[in-house]
C-alpha cells in the first residue's frame, strides 16, 4: 500500500475525526488541521502511531492563516491529499440569518476550500498520488428551506469542484466531491435532529463518510459520490425535474418552520 500524507481540515469534528481514525489505521500519515490545539492533541493520541501525525493550527476563515498553512506544509515536504472537510451549517429562515453568519459560512465552506486548493496545488502537483476531496452535502444539489446560506455554500463548492476537475483533467490530480446526507455529529442542533426524525430523513454515522472517503483515496479519476438512499435519487431528480421535488418539499414546509422557530437565534454550528 502507498503511504499518503493527508491533510484533513476540521479534523476534530465528527466526520474529520472518523476519517483521521480510519486513515491512520490504514497506515497513512496525517496532518490534522483545526483551531483548538488541545482537541487536536487528544485526537492525535487516539490515532494509530500518534508520533507519525502532525498538528497544524489555522482559523480557515482567515486568508493569511491559509497562506501560512501552505508554507508550513511546504516546509514539511509537501502533501499528497487535501481533504476540505471543515464546515459550519446554519438552520434558520433567511430573515433570521445575521450578516456575520453569512460571511462565516461562505468563508469557511466555500472560500477556504478554494484558497486551500489554490495554495496547495504546487505541492499536490509534485505528488504521483495527488488527490483533493471536497466534502459537500446533498444540500449542495437540493435547495432546502431553512438552509439557504448553507445550500449556497455547498452548491458553490460543487460548482467549484466540477470546474477544477475539468481544469485539471490533463494532470495527474484527482479532484473528488463527496456529498454526505445528514450525519450524526455536533453540527446538527437538537432542533435539526428532531426535525429529521419527524420528516423521516435518515442520519448516517461519521464512519460511513470516512469509509467513502477512504475509497476515494485510491480513485485516480475525479469523481462525485453522493451518499445515502433515497437522497442520491433526489439529487438526480432535482437536477432533472426540480418542480417535482419543490412540490414534495412544500408539504414539509410547516414542519421545517416550526423547528426553525425552536432553533432560536443561534443558527450557526
Ligand atoms: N453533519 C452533517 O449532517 C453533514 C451532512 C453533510 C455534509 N456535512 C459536511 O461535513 C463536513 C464536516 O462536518 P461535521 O458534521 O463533522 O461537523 P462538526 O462535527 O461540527 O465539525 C466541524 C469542524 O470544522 C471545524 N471548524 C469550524 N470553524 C472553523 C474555522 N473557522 N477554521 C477551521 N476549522 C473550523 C471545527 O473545528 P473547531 O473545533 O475549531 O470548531 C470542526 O473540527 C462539513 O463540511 C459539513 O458541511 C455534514
Amino acid at each position: 500500500m502507498t503511504v499518503l500524507k493527508i491533510v484533513i481540515t476540521g479534523a476534530t469534528g465528527g466526520i474529520g475525526s472518523a476519517m483521521a481514525l480510519a486513515f491512520a489505521q490504514a497506515g497513512h500519515r496525517l496532518v490534522l488541521v483545526g483551531r483548538n490545539s488541545d482537541e487536536l492533541a487528544v485526537l492525535r493520541n487516539r490515532l494509530a502511531q500518534p508520533e507519525r501525525h502532525q498538528i497544524m493550527l489555522a482559523n480557515l476563515n482567515s486568508a493569511a492563516a491559509i497562506t501560512s498553512l501552505a508554507t508550513e506544509l511546504a516546509d514539511i515536504g509537501g502533501v499528497d491529499v487535501l481533504i476540505n472537510n471543515a464546515g459550519v451549517a446554519g438552520f434558520a429562515l433567511l430573515p433570521e440569518v445575521q450578516d456575520d453568519d453569512l460571511a462565516q459560512m461562505l468563508g469557511l465552506n466555500l472560500l477556504a476550500p478554494m484558497r486551500l486548493c489554490r495554495g496547495l496545488l504546487p505541492l499536490l502537483s509534485a505528488s504521483a498520488n495527488a488527490c483533493i476531496i471536497n466534502v459537500g452535502s446533498s444540500f449542495g444539489s437540493i435547495g432546502y428551506a431553512g438552509f439557504s446560506t448553507y445550500c449556497a455554500s455547498k452548491f458553490g463548492l460543487r460548482g467549484f469542484t466540477e470546474a477544477l476537475q475539468r481544469e485539471l483533467a490533463d494532470q495527474e490530480i484527482a479532484v473528488h466531491y463527496l456529498a454526505p446526507r445528514a450525519v450524526r455529529t455536533k453540527m446538527n442542533s437538537a432542533a435539526v435532529v428532531a426535525m429529521n426524525a419527524e420528516l423521516g430523513n435518515r442520519e448516517d454515522e461519521p464512519a460511513v463518510v470516512a469509509l467513502a472517503a477512504m475509497r476515494l483515496l485510491t480513485e485516480r479519476h475525479s469523481c462525485n459520490r453522493y451518499l445515502g438512499w433515497p437522497e442520491k435519487f433526489f439529487v438526480r431528480l432535482n437536477g432533472l425535474f426540480p418542480c417535482l421535488v419543490a412540490k414534495a418539499l412544500k408539504k414539509q414546509l410547516p414542519i421545517i418552520k416550526r423547528y426553525a422557530k425552536q432553533q432560536g437565534d443561534a443558527p450557526l454550528r
